[in-house]
């Protein structure tokens, strides 16, 4: 007998209905605030050479999908466009030349595309995503990709040492609260800036020092920093670097006044399925909290931007398929 190539045996089956069958997705007319999102029909999308299709078990919401949606940032060119960048699914169909992924594998990663994650169905590169572990959920799963990534990333570009002090800005925010975890596991004494009502939370991840943003200026209690991860930016930029050692490094994820001083690096975050898989298999292993402030259905997108424009939510925000 003989065996069939993977492409054929997993090529989206006909009873999806691909291009025929219609499915909801996020989508805007417009640039502008949270309510420009609206729910829409489309028909289910075909996966592509190095594509596969991918059934959305969660997304979530990161600080560029709202960029995008408000026009602030427009990398995807002019609407109608669908936002998202993180997915956790289930495949159900694979393009041509995919070896990676067959119907039924658990995914998860990021997709840079104008059709997005805020979608029942998504197209996705291969190459850009990871097998999902198993014991990670979809909701956890979608927290992953871009936060995480971004804090590891810049955790790595940072590399402190055993004992060096790592002043981590928006500690308890999506990236901030992965990345003072990263930094304690490498040994770092972890200072983070919050507002007192989110103390305890980068506290109990391990974090030694958290200073209110609202009542003290870091400026005057910080001297000698080894490392800053900017999660801010702006003008925190050029008063972290009066706190930073002269040979210290300056990392931001962020638009920031301080990239032109030689300890200055700005990271943007890069699809790594291996790294993220690995990141994956911390989480399963307690190794690495993911907290989950809000999990809200598709319906809700509008209250999801909202919150995440607030500037305040706690770790993720996350959203499942329409209820
Ligand atoms: N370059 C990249 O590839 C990349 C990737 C991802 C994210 N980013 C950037 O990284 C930044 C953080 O992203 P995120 O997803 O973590 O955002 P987020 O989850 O929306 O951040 C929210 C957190 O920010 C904190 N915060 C707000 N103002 C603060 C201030 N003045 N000082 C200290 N903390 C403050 C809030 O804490 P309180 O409630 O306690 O104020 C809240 O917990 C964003 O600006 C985003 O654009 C860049």
């Amino acid at each position: 007998m003989v065996t069939p190539r993977r492409d054929e045996r997993d090529a989206v089956p006909a009873r999806l209905g691909v291009g025929r069958r219609r499915v909801k997705a996020i989508s805007q007319r417009t640039l502008g605030g949270p309510d420009v999102l609206e729910t829409i029909d489309v028909p289910i999308p075909e996966p592509g050479r190095g594509e596969v299709l991918v059934r959305l078990g969660a997304t979530s919401v990161n600080t560029v999908d709202c960029a995008l949606r408000s026009g602030r940032v427009r990398f995807l060119g002019p609407p109608p466009f669908t936002v998202g960048f993180d997915l956790s699914g289930t495949v159900v169909g694979v393009g041509p030349d995919v070896t990676e992924f067959g119907s039924g594998d658990a995914v998860f990663g990021m997709v840079h595309s104008r059709t997005g994650t805020y979608c029942e169905y998504v197209v996705a590169r291969a190459d850009r995503l990871g097998p999902r572990p198993a014991g990670l959920d979809d909701l956890r799963a979608a927290a992953l990709p871009t936060a995480a990534s971004t804090a590891w990333q810049g955790v790595v570009a940072a590399n402190p040492q055993v004992g060096e002090r790592v002043l981590v800005h928006a500690a308890a925010g999506g990236v901030g609260h992965f990345a003072v975890q990263f930094a304690r596991q490498r040994g770092a004494h972890v200072i983070g800036t919050a507002r007192a009502v989110n103390h305890e939370f980068p506290r109990g991840l391990g974090v030694d020092e958290v200073i209110d943003y609202t009542t003290t200026d870091f400026t005057t209690v910080l001297d000698g920093v080894d490392v800053v991860f900017d999660l801010v930016g702006g003008a925190y930029g050029q008063r972290s670097l009066r706190v930073l050692r002269a040979d210290g490094r300056y990392i931001t994820a962020q638009e920031s006044d301080a990239v032109d001083d030689p300890r200055c690096r700005r990271i943007t975050a890069r699809p790594r399925p291996a790294e993220l898989v690995a990141i994956g298999e911390l989480a399963v292993a307690g190794d690495l909290y993911v907290h989950l402030d809000r999990v809200l259905p598709l319906d809700d997108v509008v209250l999801a931007h909202a919150l995440s424009e607030s500037g305040h939510s706690r770790g993720k925000v996350v959203l499942t398929p329409w209820k």
